[in-house]
């Protein structure tokens, strides 16, 4: 077999690269988005018992799977599973067990990609587009909405914007750990958070540019006045957990495990996992809370908002329709404002799009022994496969735009992530074992985890509460509009879930059973 494993080159760099990771569309845009939908304020109640409860346990557990994973020659999850399941499974049972997990983790990974990654090519291209001067004759939202649509429906434009980010992204891959991702991280991540920061800074002391009632502060206030009636509904619940998944990059194809796998045994584990969540939630919280929202309020009123908490204006669409005419607002600096957010979010998607890149990248390098620089050009092209619907959809003007990106970001984006964390805790706690996890955990850290929290917490509460979690969204979640099919394009998303599911099913057997098929075939644990 091939040893092709690196470390990262500094803990800053590991630490910049997971936050990086982290650190996305979600924070400045799905956020904001969920916290107007359910409850504002009261919002954050669900959020942060999900946080401690699934969220840092998740983060403990991933990245325990993946140093320990990293020192087996594995970056990626379905062999991590495996090895530490066959510790209380027969091998035959564990290969089976890591298989299913690896799968679904691999459906969920390809399947965000692909929407995600286009929508990182209409932020880079929206950043080009106020730089250049263009939103100037985007007067009102009218014109605002014209723009987008004609580009939407344009693949002339929109499939080079999402080229040119795709293309960033591999070639970073393409250039391995140290000397593309790391390096990557170093000069986005800085970058990332100076803008982040002014636009904060911009947004809360803007006043009021429209309509004397309509203050960014105001809308402050909108978004974090608490309705706590938005509590009884199970839906408030689901989400709250469904956004700490998506925001800490929990169960989404194996990242966190991945890049944890080029770790050294010595490295520290608990507290950088405390500090990338930290960085994440800071930047999510109090940043994208800060941004956006206030914004649009500025701009349109509470009714843009009240569409937005609805559900019927996407808060992505909202990004593009509703904020280039007040970017004009600011005269001069409109341009130079209008370049922050989108560029903030073109970066902020680029280091977590990178992520999801190499984790399919070092499947094909490790398990399957290709030269990383082809293995980056394969994980190109099956991104390039499930995300190509959103151009096709946009380009045939169908009623929607976007059904297709809906029910992916639903299943694949809320709900699979919940599969993935579920495999991932019963393989480290329960098949693994809680004092051999604890154990390995453990070595070379920074501070101690209480056992109690380990063996109580992330070993009983976090399966239960995932399994709560499930049944909830089963009942109830399917019933919401994204989940259903509204257009072909939304049946192409569902064929391409079954079908990407077939792939990885077909992927990830003959990956573990070309490096572990005769210890599987012998049998007996
Ligand atoms: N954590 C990312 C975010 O908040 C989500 C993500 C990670 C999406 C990796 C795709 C790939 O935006
Ligand atoms: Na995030």
């Amino acid at each position: 077999t091939v040893r092709t494993r690196e470390y990262w080159a500094t803990r800053i760099g590991l630490i910049l690269a997971m936050a990086g990771n982290a650190i996305g569309l979600g924070n400045f845009l799905r956020f904001p988005g969920k916290a107007a939908a359910y409850g504002g304020g009261a919002y954050l109640i669900p959020y942060f018992i999900a946080l401690v409860l699934l969220g840092i346990p998740l983060m403990f557990v991933e990245w325990t799977l993946g140093r320990h994973g990293g020192l087996h020659g594995h970056g990626y999850l379905t062999p991590m599973l495996y090895i530490v399941s066959r510790n209380r499974l027969t091998k035959k049972n564990a290969a089976a067990f890591a298989i299913i997990g690896g799968t679904i983790a691999f459906l969920t990974g390809v399947m965000i990609t692909g929407y995600y990654t286009n929508i990182i090519g209409w932020m880079g291209y929206y950043a080009t587009a106020a730089i250049s001067g263009k939103f100037a004759e985007l007067t009102d939202a009218t014109k605002a909405k014209t723009f987008f649509i004609d580009f939407l429906t344009d693949p002339a434009r929109n499939v080079p914007a999402w080229f040119i980010s795709l293309l960033v992204i591999t070639l970073i891959v393409s250039r391995r750990v140290r000397r593309g991702i790391e390096i990557a991280a170093k000069i986005m991540m800085p970058i990332l958070f100076i803008e982040a920061v002014i636009l904060a800074t911009v947004s809360l002391t803007l006043g009021a540019p429209v309509k004397p009632e309509w203050s960014t502060l105001k809308g402050f206030e909108w978004l974090w006045t608490p309705n706590f009636e938005k509590l009884k509904d199970p839906a408030t619940f689901i989400e709250g957990a469904g956004q700490i998944f998506f925001t800490l990059s929990i169960g989404i194809g194996g990242i966190i495990p991945n890049y944890a796998s080029y770790l050294r045994r010595e490295d520290d584990l608990p507290l950088s996992a405390l500090t990338t969540t930290s960085l994440n939630e800071f930047a999510e919280v109090v940043l994208g809370g800060s941004i956006v929202i206030p914004l649009l309020y500025a701009f349109g009123g509470p009714s843009i908002i009240q569409d937005i908490a609805a559900g019927k204006l996407s808060i992505f669409l909202a990004s593009m329709v509703a904020l280039p005419p007040l970017f004009n607002h600011l005269g001069g600096l409109g341009a130079l404002a209008g370049f922050l957010w989108y560029s903030l979010l073109w970066f902020a998607g680029i280091t977590s799009a990178i992520a999801i890149v190499n984790v399919l990248t070092s499947m094909f390098e490790e398990d399957y022994g290709i030269a990383r620089r082809y293995s980056a050009w394969i994980a190109f092209m099956m991104v390039f496969i499930t995300g190509v619907f959103v151009n096709i959809e946009g380009a045939m003007k169908t009623d929607q735009l976007t059904d297709y990106l809906d029910l992916v970001d639903f299943y694949a984006g809320s709900l699979l992530l919940l599969v993935v964390a579920l495999f991932e805790v019963v393989a480290a706690l329960w098949l693994w074992g809680i004092e051999e996890s604890y154990r390995e955990l453990h070595n070379g850290a920074y501070i101690t985890v209480p056992k109690w929290y380990w063996k109580y917490v992330v070993g009983i509460i976090t399966p239960i509460y995932l399994i709560i979690m499930l049944a909830w969204f089963l009942a109830t979640g399917t019933e919401s509009a994204a989940a259903k099919p509204e257009n072909i394009f939304g049946w192409i998303g569902v064929a391409m879930m079954v079908i990407m599911f077939l792939i990885g099913l077909a992927l990830n057997y003959k990956a573990l059973y070309k490096r572990y098929g005769e210890e599987i075939r012998r049998g007996v644990s």
